[in-house]
C-alpha cells in the first residue's frame, strides 16, 4: 500500500518548547523526506489564556481538525498515512480522519495514558487528553472534532507501556474499563506474552487498528529525544516488534509517530530511530 507521510509541527500541546522542530531535524538525517512529507500548518488562534485546564485549546482544535480532513481523505483514496508530530494532541486529529471512513480500533503505545479531560488535568495540556477526548471525554471543541461524537469504543481501545498516570486520570481508565498495559505488568509477565494479548483483545471485531506511538514510551536511556521522559520502558527493538506483530495480524489502517523533541537527544539516536520505524512500516 502506499504510504503517505503527513507532518504536523504543533508543540501547544505540550509543555515544553522543540518538538515543533522534529520534522525538520528528521529531515536533516534523512533529506529523501524532505519532498515527501506533506505538513498540515500550525497556525495560531486567538486564546483564552485564563483557561489553564485547556491550555492553547482553540489552535489545537483547528490544527487537529484540518489534520482530520486531510487523513480522512488520505484513508479513502486507499494509502497508509503515518502522522508525525509534533506533540501528541495531534492523535485526536489523525484518529478523527480515518474513523470516519472506517470504523477502528487503537493501540495506544505511550509512557503515559493521555486520558486527562479539563476535570482531571493537573497540567492543563492538551498533549496529555487526546486518548480521552477520543472516546468522547471532555470538552466538546475536543471531542467533537472532524464531527460530532466519540470516534472509538472502549472495548477496541489498548494502552501499552503505561508507567506515568494522573491521579484522576487513572479513575477515569478504570471507570472507562479501558485495558491498560503499564510497564511493570509487561516487565512481569513478559514483552510478547502482553503484546499478544493485546493483539487479541483488538482482533475480537475485526476492525482496522490505528497505533498511536509515543516515542516516550521507549526507555529514555536509548531514546532521549522527547519532552516528557519517564524512567523505565519497551526497548527500541520491542517498539520495532510493535509494528512487526500488529502488521502481521491486522489491518493497520494509520500510524502516529510522535513527541520527538531534538533539542532534548544526545545524539540523533531519536531521529534515527524515528526513521527505522518508518522504514519498518514500509517494508511490510
Ligand atoms: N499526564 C501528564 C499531563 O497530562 C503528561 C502527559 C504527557 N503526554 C504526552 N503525550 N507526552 O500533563
Ligand atoms: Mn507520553
Ligand atoms: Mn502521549
Ligand atoms: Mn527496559
Amino acid at each position: 500500500r502506499k504510504i503517505d507521510l503527513i507532518g504536523v509541527p504543533l508543540h501547544y500541546g505540550a509543555s515544553r518548547c522543540g518538538i515543533e522542530y522534529g520534522i525538520e531535524s528528521l529531515v536533516e538525517i534523512c533529506p529523501e523526506y524532505e519532498k515527501r512529507i506533506e505538513i498540515v500548518e500550525v497556525e495560531p488562534q486567538k486564546e483564552d489564556f485564563g483557561n489553564k485546564k485547556l491550555k492553547f485549546l482553540n489552535t489545537i482544535s483547528k490544527t487537529c481538525n484540518e489534520l482530520a480532513v486531510r487523513t480522512e481523505r488520505s484513508v479513502r483514496e486507499g494509502k497508509l498515512p503515518i502522522i508525525m508530530g509534533g506533540d501528541h494532541a495531534i492523535a485526536l486529529g489523525s484518529i478523527a480522519g480515518v474513523s470516519k471512513e472506517k470504523k477502528i480500533g487503537v493501540l495506544w503505545v505511550d509512557a503515559h495514558g493521555d486520558f486527562n479531560t479539563e476535570d482531571t488535568t493537573e497540567s492543563g495540556h492538551i498533549h496529555g487528553m487526546p486518548l480521552a477526548a477520543s472516546l468522547g471525554y471532555g470538552t466538546d471543541k475536543l471531542t467533537n472534532c472532524h464531527y460530532e461524537g466519540s470516534k472509538l469504543e472502549v472495548e477496541n481501545v489498548v494502552l501499552f507501556g503505561i508507567r506515568s498516570l494522573d491521579e484522576d486520570e487513572e479513575k477515569l481508565i478504570n471507570e472507562a474499563g479501558v485495558r491498560c498495559y503499564k510497564y511493570s505488568e509487561i516487565a512481569e509477565r513478559g514483552f510478547e506474552v502482553c503484546i499478544a494479548e493485546a493483539s487479541e483483545i483488538l482482533a475480537k471485531n475485526n476492525l482496522d487498528i490505528h497505533i498511536s506511538f509515543d516515542l516516550d514510551s521507549v526507555d529514555p536511556l536509548e531514546v532521549t529525544g522527547v519532552s516528557t521522559p519517564v524512567k523505565d520502558g519497551i526497548s527500541r527493538e520491542e517498539g520495532k516488534e510493535i509494528f512487526r506483530y500488529m502488521f502481521r495480524n491486522h489491518n493497520i489502517s494509520s500510524v502516529d509517530i510522535v513527541e520527538y523533541n531534538p533539542l532534548y537527544e544526545e545524539r540523533k539516536e531519536t531521529a534515527e530511530y524515528v526513521d527505522e520505524l518508518i522504514k519498518r512500516i514500509e517494508a511490510q
